[in-house]
């Protein structure tokens, strides 16, 4: 049982405080990736956990061992970073077996290992060659093999794929994802790229500034986003966002536009201790048209420009002076109009206290 317990995790360096208060549970065989933009605490947040960093306060357990004064070594973990160093002058076989010599492995039990996770990653037919005589995408699997020889309870990598190329990233995504899934191992990945966060965790904890914003499926971090933080990193195009006060007779006052409080947010406008909030939808969920809707709640726009992605087509629309972004279908037909409107689902709208930036709930 390798469950990851990170409780009350505190690390300042001098003024800075890198992380704050950070709670997290990683359970049994999960892979957990931590994304943040550059800065918010990833690296030293793995770090911690890998005992490469003494922790200003907190906890951290693995399986059911505080590990706080244990040396890395002595927590079995093992790490891959973004800029994997391979001994140019060893072959991959040695690359990947020196480690466990190291660990005075008996020299049967190293090939052992190392040809099973040779096998794993698809390396056996390199074992004889120098990194030299390897692409970008080998090497990355030699470092993968040198971390999972070990056979570590944790798995730690930071940004391990941000040096290859974007088709190799793509495919290395699945590739990783799916050997996580074969051995079973617990991990914790760290990224700043949203997709890859998005398409390999089994739940994503999202931090900013040294605060974990929201600890959740990928699934629900994109449907419900906890906080405006949260909602503006995660999405592509990035969610519409209008700052709106609110207005007397239950209408919220976006300056450009006014629309009635959303249903689900009724109750809880009321009981807030604010009138300001900001208003979010993501442009997959705007509905667009080319006439005014029946009744009100429709927002004339006016048509910017558009972004053919091929399978969708991004519309941007001017909402008095403001952009948003609204995705269609290809078929969706503007021929001959600069006039269109939009109107928000009720059920589609994202409505975050503006001073404090979390969800109304
Ligand atoms: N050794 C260090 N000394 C001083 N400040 C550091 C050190 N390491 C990281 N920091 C600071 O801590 C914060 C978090 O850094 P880091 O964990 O590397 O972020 P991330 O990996 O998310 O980009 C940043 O403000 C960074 O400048
Ligand atoms: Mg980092």
């Amino acid at each position: 049982m390798a469950r990851v317990l990170v409780k009350d995790l505190t690390k300042r360096y001098g003024d800075v405080v890198a992380v704050d208060r950070l709670n997290l549970e990683v359970k049994d065989k999960e892979f957990v990736v931590l994304l943040g933009p550059s800065g918010c605490g990833k690296t030293t947040t793995l770090r911690s956990i890998a005992g490469l960093e003494d922790v200003t306060e907190g906890e951290i357990y693995i399986g059911d061992r505080l590990v706080n004064d244990l040396d890395p070594k002595q927590r079995n973990v093992a790490m891959v970073f973004q800029s994997y160093a391979l001994y140019p002058h060893m072959t991959v076989f040695k690359n990947m077996s020196f480690p466990l010599e190291n660990a005075r492995i008996r020299k049967q039990e190293i090939a052992r290992r190392v040809r099973e996770t040779a096998e794993l990653l698809q390396i056996e037919n390199l074992l004889a060659r120098k990194p030299s005589q390897l692409s970008g995408g080998q090497r990355q699997r030699v470092a993968l093999g040198r971390a999972l020889v070990r056979e570590p309870t944790v798995f730690l990598m930071d940004e391990p794929l941000s040096n290859l190329d974007a088709k190799l990233r793509v495919h290395m995504r699945a590739e990783l994802k799916k050997l996580q899934k074969d051995i079973g191992v617990t991990t914790i990945y760290v990224t700043h790229d949203q997709v890859e966060a998005m398409t390999m965790a089994d739940r994503v904890a999202l931090m900013d500034l040294g605060l974990l914003k929201q600890f959740a499926t990928p699934q629900n971090v994109y449907s419900q986003p906890a906080d405006v933080f949260v909602a503006g990193f995660v999405g592509s195009p990035p969610i519409n966002m209008f700052d709106c006060d609110l207005a007397d007779e239950g209408v919220l006052d976006a300056g450009e536009f006014r629309i009635p409080i959303p249903q689900p947010y009724r109750e809880l406008v009321a009981k807030a201790n604010t009138r300001e909030f900001t208003l979010a939808i993501r442009p997959q969920d705007v509905v667009v048209q080319r006439e005014p809707p029946a009744g009100d709640g429709g927002i004339e726009t006016e048509l910017y420009t558009t972004e053919p992605l091929g399978d969708v087509v991004i519309l941007d629309l001017k909402v008095g002076d403001r952009l948003m972004k609204v995705v269609v279908s290809p078929n969706f037909d503007i021929e001959g109009t600069t006039r269109l409107w939009v109107r928000f689902p009720e059920r589609k709208i994202h409505l975050f206290d503006r001073k404090t930036g979390w969800i109304l709930h």
